[in-house]
């Protein structure tokens, strides 16, 4: 058995294909490459039981990743995080089952471990020696703790407010660090001009064809642990994408190859009100986003003006009869304490985003009583200390409680 089942990359716009044995970066079309994989072979040689006995890890599912080799697997012991039950929020809600898939747990404090793995692992395979991508921070701390791993350079471009730990652990891991007064959309451009300069690779959200194959690895951990039977829901805080396009394209290669069946769960794309073009979209029943002016939340994952692959987070959405919603950074707050005080669950504001969706769409009587819902919190809330504000008590030594 190989230990890739990966065969081309093809346009998810146009009709062209492109060989995975090279580094690539957007079809010639602008258009982000995905990956194909021979899953009619697979299915030949491999049932899902087969992964009972694999490492608790996503590289359990190394025939579904594009690394040819095993030698080349770049890992900090990343994936298969817990899939967590949320009673309190359940009852209150009154939904059967809220589920957290909680990303908190896992190297660099954030999902974006995932994408960053499977990305610098390829990159590596394919002799990369150096990589630039723009960040609105998890991604950056990811990228160049993993690129520092495997022994290739990077270069990471963040706006000045991302949160300042993802500043740090860039700057631990030895990448070539610059900060922006911008947002994610600036650093982007500028990363544009100098990969063409330097000739380094770009490794911006979907301008390289493997991140997505990371994220991807969400959706086939919520199909294992809910032992191959779909959620009714799946919610997503959405910034450039990557995740719930991945999800999607893991469901449907899971469907492909027969392991999962049915209709797929909802997928819902969640947004702040402070940066909500795919939301605009989604309300005006839109393929495409247009660029949010002034984009401005404290939920800085998902502070993306405007998203390359915003229409394959569309289709994903509009496919399976989800929905795309905005939340205000108040609600958010008050969602991530909420979860925090009833669930023990210090969430980060994205995720608290995540919850406060699944409140409001049952609310409107969008999720029914009787679903299983899957919230995403894509982070660790202890990586985001600054947009905590708490007022406690300090005591002189003789004082009493
Ligand atoms: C914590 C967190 N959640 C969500 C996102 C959005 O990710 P995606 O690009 O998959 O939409 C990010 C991206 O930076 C993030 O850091
Ligand atoms: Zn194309």
């Amino acid at each position: 058995m190989a230990f890739s089942y990966v065969s081309h990359l093809y346009c998810s716009a146009c009709e062209k294909t492109y060989e995975s044995t090279k580094p690539q970066q957007l079809c010639t079309c602008g258009a982000p490459l995905l990956v194909q994989y021979d899953l009619e072979s697979l299915k030949q040689s491999f049932r899902k039981e087969d992964l009972v006995n694999r490492s608790n890890d996503l590289w359990r599912y190394h025939e579904l990743l594009p690394v040819l080799s095993e030698e080349h697997v770049v890992s900090l012991g990343e994936g298969m995080t817990p899939l967590l039950s949320m009673p309190r929020l359940s009852e209150e809600l009154d939904i059967e089952q809220v589920y957290m898939k909680d990303e908190g747990m896992i190297p660099t404090g954030s999902f974006k471990a995932r994408g960053s793995a499977v990305g610098v692992s390829k990159a590596k395979e394919l002799g990369i020696q150096t990589l630039a991508m723009p960040t609105n921070g998890n991604a950056g701390a990811a990228w160049s703790l993993y690129a520092a791993r495997a022994g290739i350079e990077s270069t990471i471009v963040m706006p000045v407010d991302a949160p300042k730990i993802t500043r740090n652990e860039c700057a631990m891991a030895g990448a070539h660090l610059y900060l922006v007064n911008g947002l994610i959309s600036d650093a982007g451009k500028m990363v544009g001009e100098y990969v063409k300069e330097s000739g380094a690779f770009d490794a911006s959200t979907l301008k390289e064809p493997y991140r997505i194959e990371g994220k991807k690895t969400m959706g086939i951990e919520i199909a294992e642990q809910l032992n191959w039977e779909m959620p009714d829901v799946i919610v997503y805080p959405t910034g450039g994408g990557v995740g719930i396009i991945g999800i999607y394209k893991a469901l449907n290669e899971l469907k492909e190859l027969g392991w999962i069946e049915g209709s797929l769960p909802k997928l819902v794309a969640v947004q702040s009100t402070g940066c909500a073009p795919i939301v605009k979209a989604w309300e005006n029943g839109e393929r495409h986003s247009e660029y949010w002016e002034d984009a401005d939340t404290m939920a800085f994952g998902i502070n993306v003006p405007k998203a390359i692959g915003d229409f394959l987070v569309l289709d994903a959405v509009y496919e399976t009869e989800g929905w795309a919603i905005a939340i205000e950074d108040e609600a958010i707050a008050e969602e991530q304490q909420a979860i925090a005080k009833s669930e023990g669950a210090f969430v980060c504001p994205e995720g608290g985003a995540a919850f406060a969706a699944i409140r409001r769409l049952r609310n409107a009587g969008r999720i029914k009583r009787n679903e299983r819902v899957v919230a995403l919190n894509t982070g660790a809330g202890i990586k985001y200390p600054d947009t905590v504000n708490v007022e406690v008590p300090v005591l002189e030594k003789e004082e009493q409680l």
